[in-house]
Formats: C-alpha cells, sequence, structure tokens
C-alpha cells in the first residue's frame, strides 16, 4: 500500500475516497490541516500528497515535502493557482489534478442562486419558520423573457445557457473562444453588460478578467441588473459592487466566490470578529445571497473527483503516463 497524506480532509471526502482508494492500493491519512509550510511535515512517511484548492503548495512546502520522500502531488480540484509548478519540477514532486468533473453542479448552483433572488425563498425560508406567513416585501420577478448574459461559454457556461434558456430567457454570450455550433447569440462584453437583466460570469481568473466587473462596468448596467457568480471572486471588483448594491443600481448578487474569501471560507468563523467590512456589509443586504465556494458539492461531482484522483495516484504509483499531470508551462485555471 502507497501512504497518501489528506490534507484539508472533510467528511464528505473521506465518503467517496474511502469507498474507492483500497482497491487502487492506497492508503489515505487524513489530516484536517491545510497544507503550508509550517504543516507539510504532517506528510512524513508518505509518498504522496492529496491537496485541495485552499492548500498552498508554494516552493517552501514543496521543498519540505520532496525533503521527506514525498514525491507525487494529486490535487483533487481543477485550479492550480496554489503550486508552484516550477519549483515542483525543481524539487522532482509530480503534480496532477482533476481537469473536469461535473459543470452541471456547478451550472445548477448559479441558477439556484438566481431562482432564491428572483423568487425571495431565502426570505420566505426564515419567515415560515416564525409562522409569519405575510407576503409583505417578497414579489419575485420572472426570468421568462429576461435578457441573461453569460460571460464564458465554456463547459459550466454552456450548461448555464441551456438551463436559462429552458426556463425562456434570451441568452447573450461573450467569450473569445465562442462556441458557434451552440446557437448561441454572441457579443462583446460591454454590450452585454448594457443590456443583460441578469450576468452570470463563467469564466477563469486571468490578469485579462481581474476585476471584469470594473466600477465602469457597473455604471453601465441597467438598473437592477442581477449579478451571479460562481468562478472566482476577484472577476467583479468587490467595492464598486458594494456600492452599487446600496445605491440600488444592482437589484440583486448572487456571490458563492469572493474576491478575498482565502481568509474566510471553508471554515466555521462564526464565532470569531471578522474585519472584512466589504464582505460583512454584502452579507448584512436582503438582496445579496453568499455561498462558500460550494457550487462543486454534489454527489455527483464528489464522486468523479474521487474517481480521478485515486485513478490518477495509482496510474503514479504504477508508472503509467498521467493525462492530467501539470506542467510548469501550463496556464491558470480555475477550480
Ligand atoms: P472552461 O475552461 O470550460 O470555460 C471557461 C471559458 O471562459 C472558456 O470558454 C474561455 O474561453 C472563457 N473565457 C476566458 N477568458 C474570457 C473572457 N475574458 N471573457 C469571456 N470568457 C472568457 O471552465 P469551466 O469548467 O466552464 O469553469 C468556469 C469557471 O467556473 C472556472 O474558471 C472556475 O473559476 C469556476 N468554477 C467554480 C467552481 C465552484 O465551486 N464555485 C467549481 C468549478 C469551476
Amino acid at each position: 500500500m502507497e501512504k497518501i497524506a489528506f490534507f484539508d480532509a472533510r467528511s464528505y471526502d473521506r465518503t467517496y475516497f474511502d469507498a474507492l482508494a483500497p482497491r487502487a492500493g492506497l492508503e489515505l491519512v487524513y489530516l484536517e490541516n491545510r497544507l503550508n509550510a509550517q504543516t507539510a511535515v504532517l506528510a512524513g512517511g508518505c509518498a504522496g500528497v492529496c491537496a485541495f484548492v485552499s492548500d498552498d503548495l508554494g516552493a517552501e512546502t514543496l521543498s519540505l515535502l520532496a525533503k521527506l520522500g514525498v514525491r507525487c502531488a494529486a490535487l483533487r480540484c481543477a485550479g492550480y493557482n496554489n503550486v508552484d509548478l516550477a519549483a515542483a519540477e525543481r524539487y522532482g514532486v509530480r503534480v496532477f489534478r482533476v481537469p473536469a468533473y461535473s459543470p452541471a453542479s456547478v451550472a445548477e448552483h448559479a441558477a439556484a442562486l438566481l431562482l432564491t433572488l428572483t423568487r425571495r425563498t431565502h426570505r420566505a425560508f426564515t419567515r415560515t419558520r416564525e409562522r409569519n406567513f405575510s407576503l409583505e416585501g417578497l414579489v419575485g420577478t420572472d426570468l421568462e423573457g429576461k435578457t441573461v448574459g453569460v460571460v464564458g461559454t465554456g463547459k459550466v457556461g454552456i450548461r448555464f445557457a441551456q438551463i436559462m434558456r429552458g426556463f425562456g430567457a434570451r441568452v447573450l454570450a461573450c467569450d473569445p473562444a465562442p462556441q458557434w455550433g451552440a446557437g448561441l447569440q454572441y457579443v462583446r462584453l460591454d454590450e452585454l453588460i448594457r443590456r443583460s437583466d441578469v450576468i452570470s460570469l463563467h469564466c477563469p481568473l486571468t490578469p485579462q478578467t481581474y476585476h471584469m466587473l470594473s466600477r465602469a462596468s457597473f455604471h453601465a448596467m441597467r438598473p437592477g441588473v442581477i449579478l451571479i457568480n460562481t468562478s472566482r471572486g476577484a472577476l467583479i471588483d468587490s467595492e464598486a459592487l458594494l456600492d452599487n448594491v446600496k445605491s440600488g443600481k444592482v437589484g440583486a448578487a448572487g456571490l458563492d466566490v469572493y474576491e478575498e474569501e482565502a481568509d474566510v471560507f471553508y471554515e466555521d468563523v462564526s464565532s470569531k470578529v471578522m474585519r472584512d467590512d466589504t464582505l460583512n456589509l454584502l452579507l448584512s443586504q436582503p438582496n445579496v445571497l453568499v455561498t462558500g465556494h460550494q457550487a462543486f458539492l454534489t454527489r455527483e461531482a464528489l464522486r468523479a473527483i474521487a474517481e480521478t484522483t485515486v485513478e490518477n495516484l495509482r496510474k503514479f504509483f504504477a508508472g503509467e503516463k498521467i493525462e492530467t499531470e501539470l506542467r510548469p508551462s501550463a496556464a491558470p485555471a480555475g477550480i
């Protein structure tokens, strides 16, 4: 059996990995700690580590892992902005990932955020538990006939566009690599921003897409626009978003990601003082719905993640080619 230190382990990970690992000759050592230069020592005696998007695989961590005899890092996510691939190559730690698991999971979560906001079900939930059945303040909006702008039409964006069409919405799309066969109407980002009643982001975070929804973009949006972001927080200028929520320009915002999420997401910080005032103020608005980067969190996606990760590790120890291996020249990708 090959021992793997499984960092940042959660109960939902264990359910799916425990079912698969023994058959692939793997013994998983579950650790609740995030992987970083301080915790790398916990991988002592293991041939590999299994890490998540919230772990830090910078040069220092990788050098320590290599000294401990760790030969591979299996990422159980698609994104790898948290890995210094050049350092990994230097220290002889091979890195592989799960490039795609369940685009439907993310697209359906985006739709869930949108429907919650258009039909105010988050407010009805708390009211009816208090036996308050008043309908005051719960007037919603139909999606049928509305214009939904989909920014990025890769695996997730295409699925989201299909869902929106199912609701009878008119879909506008924008992507530097359009999928012409999908029958979508492609326009430039500025036109999409001007014409859409709903804008949903489905593109990766790159130097080009950082703050792609800027203060100027908010100025150009339709009054009452609904924003949905399940991609990366830094696609939106959060300060500008907050100002436009406060002014009423933005009708509602559904956010599964947030620019400064690294310090708080994936953790229970409910008994701590939160210093991020922008997040505090966003959370306090009735028309802002924040989820903690959970769009991927379905049974189907978790099963697919576990299957690919375990298969990657099996291939590594069997000396087989791993299609999802990352090289230093790889471009950045999302979670
Ligand atoms: P993908 O790689 O299949 O598609 C991304 C699309 O964005 C591509 O078609 C690309 O051409 C396009 N794009 C790149 N730059 C653009 C720009 N400037 N404007 C418009 N489009 C642009 O990725 P996939 O699987 O569809 O995922 C989309 C995003 O969803 C990821 O980048 C990731 O950030 C996010 N994600 C979030 C998860 C969550 O749990 N919240 C889970 C998985 C992914």
